[in-house]
């Protein structure tokens, strides 16, 4: 028997309408907050994805040759295709733009609860904005969309200038060693590699500033770094919105594009895969040969909410089950539409089973009966029949899509 490939996975109508339901929550979100959805290519040149990724985005690309010799990536993530979009077909809209995504991604990872080779991302972009106010508005719509499906998390929000300012002596490559050490709290090998680097004061300042909590203490720090008014600025937003966030210095983000303020976060109740939710600000579009065009962001991991959530039951239609001899065929399918273009549920029998068998199998699977015989025919009515209740009523059309109407979803 052919299975699916590593990694993938398959949505019976159950899990997807929960999915979908889900979904809708976070796009109302986003609408609300005057979030337009825009969809890119699932493949791209590579080179849209090596310009800025990072190495550990690189190793896990899905990377294809077509036909013609080009060499291609099924996308990694979305917000490199949509700057790549911007300079393509709106650089010269208003600024700024706010757009929202839902689409799939492919990375090469190891398998496991919550870490997918496909896996979905709900992500917003605001383009064009390059202020204390844009970084916060992403961060409080982040806040908005976890909490709009009931998801509980914690939000840690940080700004990558202070760490830049205690590594600046540096490296590029000691930084990023550095960065994997503090990444992983191994403050053990931090120690050892910032003492072979002749630099081992630089410890203590660095796990400090990882562990502080609190703006005033970061500084004092990190000393002053370039807009600290502007941090100020964003924080003072979030509280006032009533965003519940912790500072977090530490935050490094698996990706290479990001300049200044970053967040995260994560479920409470999953466990080594319980990140959530990232973004932050950036600046991709000149590397595109676009103008230099702030931009931030972030992407929820669809998946790992749908598992942080658990198992919600979608509201479900209520469904109707038309059954009819053959004599009343052609009637019940007039009924049919009438159900149908009322917005409601109605199957009829596809098997050529006869009154009884149909009426069996609807009680298996259907709300109500609307049985249609030679009797009702002659009279004009249809035989309603709850499935739930066993009640039983002859009534006219209108008044048999009144009764299933006032019953609603079930
Ligand atoms: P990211 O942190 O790489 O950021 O991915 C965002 C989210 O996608 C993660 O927090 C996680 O929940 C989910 N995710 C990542 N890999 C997997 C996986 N293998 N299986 C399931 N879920 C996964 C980005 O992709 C940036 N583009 C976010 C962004 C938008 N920054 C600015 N704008």
């Amino acid at each position: 028997m052919l299975q699916k490939p590593r990694g993938t996975r398959d949505f019976l109508p159950d899990e997807m309408e929960a999915r979908r339901s889900v979904e809708w929550s976070l796009r109302e979100t986003g609408r609300r907050w005057g979030y337009r959805e825009v969809c890119t290519p699932a493949f791209e040149d590579l080179e849209l994805f090596t310009m800025r990724s990072g190495e550990g985005i690189i190793g896990e690309m899905y990377v294809f040759e077509d036909k013609g010799g080009r060499k291609l990536a099924l996308r990694p993530e979305i917000t490199a295709a949509v700057i790549r979009m911007y300079i393509n077909e709106a650089k010269v809209s208003p600024k700024p733009l706010r757009w929202c995504y839902f689409a799939d991604c492919f990375r090469y990872e190891r398998p496991q609860k919550g870490r997918y080779r496909q896996f979905w991302q709900f992500g917003v972009e605001l383009i064009g904005a390059d202020t204390a106010m844009a970084d916060a508005e992403v961060i409080m719509l982040a806040a908005d969309m976890l909490d709009a499906p009931g998801v509980r998390y914690d939000l840690k929000v940080g700004h990558l200038a202070l760490m830049k300012n205690l590594l600046l002596d540096l490296e590029p490559s000691a930084r990023r060693k550095v960065r994997a050490h503090l990444d992983k709290r191994d403050y053990t090998s931090l120690k050892e590699t910032l003492a072979e680097m002749g630099k081992p004061d630089l410890a203590d300042s660095l796990v400090s500033l990882v562990e502080c909590r609190t703006l005033e203490k970061a500084f004092e720090i990190a000393g002053e770094v370039p807009g600290r008014e502007r941090i100020e600025q964003t924080l003072g937003a979030l509280d006032a919105y009533g965003v519940k966030y912790t500072l977090n210095f530490g935050i490094a983000r698996g990706l290479d594009y990001y300049t200044g303020m970053v967040f995260e976060g994560f479920a409470d109740n999953l466990g080594a895969e319980n990140q959530i939710l990232g973004g932050g600000s950036y600046r991709l579009a000149h590397l595109f040969g676009g103008d230099d065009v702030a931009s931030c962001g972030f992407a929820i991991g669809f998946d790992r909410v749908m598992v942080s959530l658990g198992d919600t039951k979608p509201r479900q239609d209520s469904v109707v089950a038309i059954v009819s001899t053959e004599d009343g065929r052609a009637r019940a399918l007039e009924v049919s539409r009438a159900f149908r273009s009322a917005g409601i549920r109605a199957e009829m029998d596809l098997m050529d089973r006869g009154l009884g068998a149909q009426l069996a199998h609807a009680s298996k699977s259907a709300d109500f009966a609307v049985v249609i015989g030679k009797r009702e025919v002659e009279s004009g009515t249809v035989t309603l029949k709850n499935l739930r209740s066993g009640e039983q009523k002859s009534l006219d059309l209108p008044a048999a899509l009144a009764e299933v109407e006032a019953h609603g979803a079930r």
